[in-house]
């Protein structure tokens, strides 16, 4: 009976390291991990811009620079943000910029008819941004007005954050105070024109976008614009197809697509108290992003087969119910480590696809969806997201290496996930990075790597995961979910053998 039960736990034990094994190419990386893939999105939307980032000069004892939180700014620096999506989203669409410059106390009042229907004074405009994003050391991506703007007001905006010569507009920057230009890349040519940008059909953004593109130029001595048309609402293929092939390469940098981990739009869920199944079905949508940049680079393929103009996931993250007694249209929520999972997932994903995926921006970075940092009053607290993206920033312009994993399964109901998510890169000193997540919010699951193409004899890691998949930081108990050493991970032969517990989001460093 001994003997028989030591076979069974053999046997067992074997076909767990069978179920997940993965081989690594350790010399066959031909791609870099784009480190814009791990941007940040801020709108003028609930508590993500007042009283997230920004606390305003007067009457605050919060420790602030020009009136952005420096623990914020600090978080962020640490975080390794490099680049910032503002004003929005779909306040972007009704944002003029012109409202937000010059002396504050002169700035007309606006009312954010999208987000709680609040009056916005405009105390936060374009100096204070771009400004805020040279603190944080990310680089600005602006959305630019098309739904309710002009092409002249994107024009006068370009010129005047971007042009180094005597002009109007930099005349009128240098009178508010900033004598050389930001030299911003990024820009928005609208957001969600498909919906609240317009709701324009994809044939008449694609002209206007033209339209817009075509007096972009011009403006930026050092800086070469790079242009973002609006892209698609999750697996709408038809909206990138028609953008494919009705603008011009040369007119067309980037291409967004925006896809929520929203288990369903009219029945979101707690962000906190859900149930295995909510977890699960998630995972289910955050997963799928897989497909959907699949198909949506097969479509960019076939009118640019080069891949000049780049995929960009510029609104992702999971959606759920607001906290209780929060303002419906301030969109708080918490977050759990179904939210790192979900991040670490996701970022495994774009790593898979980054020949296409160059830039991607979750939503959003403070006191809004799927925040990176949450604030209240003098207080400010890191999620486990937060801790998720720092641990994996490591692969931020690494070289992605080929990885062939085989996983398990993760079986909920009759239905399944795979057990296992992974992605590898190799950065400049030589270092391989490996990082893992286990979807499983039942089960520890074991894995064994095979490295090839190289020669490795120490591991080490970081680990993150909390007792139970739906815990979280709060203001009363912030570091219940904190990175912490990983000793799971085995080396020998140039083999890892590594178990992951339940829920957890793994990442390793193989020298
Ligand atoms: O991130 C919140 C909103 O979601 C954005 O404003 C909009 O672009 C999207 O629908």
């Amino acid at each position: 009976m001994k003997l028989f039960s030591a076979l069974l736990l053999t046997a067992l034990t074997n076909l767990a390291w069978a179920q997940n094994k993965a081989i690594l190419h350790t010399d066959q990386g031909a791609v870099k991990i784009d480190r814009h893939i791990y941007g940040h999105f801020s709108e003028h939307l609930g508590r993500c811009i007042y009283g997230g980032f920004y606390v305003g000069e007067s009457n605050t004892t919060i420790p602030h620079t020009a009136g952005v939180r420096n623990d914020v700014v600090d978080a962020l620096k640490k975080l390794k943000v490099p680049n910032l999506r503002w004003p929005g989203g779909c306040f972007a669409d009704t944002y003029h910029w012109k409202d937000g410059v010059g002396p504050k106390a002169k700035r007309p009042t606006i009312v954010n008819t999208w987000w709680g229907g609040v009056t916005e004074d405009n105390s936060f405009g374009t100096h204070d941004f771009l400004n805020m994003c040279e603190l944080i050391g990310a680089e600005p991506y602006l959305a630019a007005n098309v739904g309710s703007g002009t092409v002249q007001e994107l024009i006068d905006w370009v010129q005047y954050v971007n042009f180094a010569g005597e002009s109007p507009m930099s005349k009128w920057r240098r009178e508010n105070g900033r004598d050389k230009p930001w030299n911003v890349t990024y820009w928005g040519v609208g957001n969600e024109t498909w919906g609240c940008g317009g709701n324009m059909k994809p044939e008449y953004y694609a002209n206007i976008y033209r339209q817009y593109a075509t007096f972009m130029t011009g403006w930026s001595n050092e800086s070469k614009i790079f242009r973002i048309a609006s892209g698609a609402n999750s697996s709408d293929y038809t909206w990138t197809e028609v953008l494919m092939r009705d603008i011009p390469l040369n007119m067309l940098e980037g291409v967004a697509l925006h896809h929520y981990s929203v288990i369903d739009w009219n029945k979101k869920g707690s962000a906190t108290a859900f149930t295995e199944k909510q977890y699960f079905q998630t995972m289910q949508k955050a997963l799928f992003m897989d497909e959907l940049i699949q198909r949506h680079s097969t479509i960019m393929d076939k009118y640019d087969p080069k891949k000049k103009v780049a995929l960009i996931v510029d609104e992702w993250g999971g959606w759920y119910d607001v906290e209780p007694t929060t303002h419906p249209g301030f969109l708080f929520q918490q977050n759990t480590m179904r939210d790192a999972v979900l991040a670490g997932a996701t970022l495994n994903i774009f790593h898979k696809h980054s020949d296409r995926v160059r830039m991607a921006n979750l939503a959003q970075t403070v006191n809004v969806l799927q925040a990176v940092v949450l604030t209240q009053e003098e207080k400010m607290i890191l999620t486990p997201t937060y801790h998720a993206m720092e641990m994996y920033n490591v692969h931020q312009d690494a070289t992605y290496l080929p990885l062939d994993l085989t996983t398990g399964t993760y079986t909920l109901d009759g239905e399944k996930l795979p057990a296992i998510s992974a992605s590898a890169s190799k950065n400049t000193a030589g270092v391989v990075h490996i990082s893992l997540v286990n979807i499983d919010a039942k089960a520890a699951q074991e894995i064994s790597i095979d490295l090839r193409g190289g020669k490795f004899s120490a591991v080490n890691g970081r680990i993150l995961t909390g007792t139970n998949v739906q815990e979280y930081n709060s203001f009363e108990r912030p570091e219940q979910i904190r990175p912490a050493t990983f000793k799971g991970a085995t080396l020998k032969d140039g083999i890892l053998k590594v178990t992951l517990p339940k829920h957890s989001v793994v990442v390793l460093a193989v020298k």
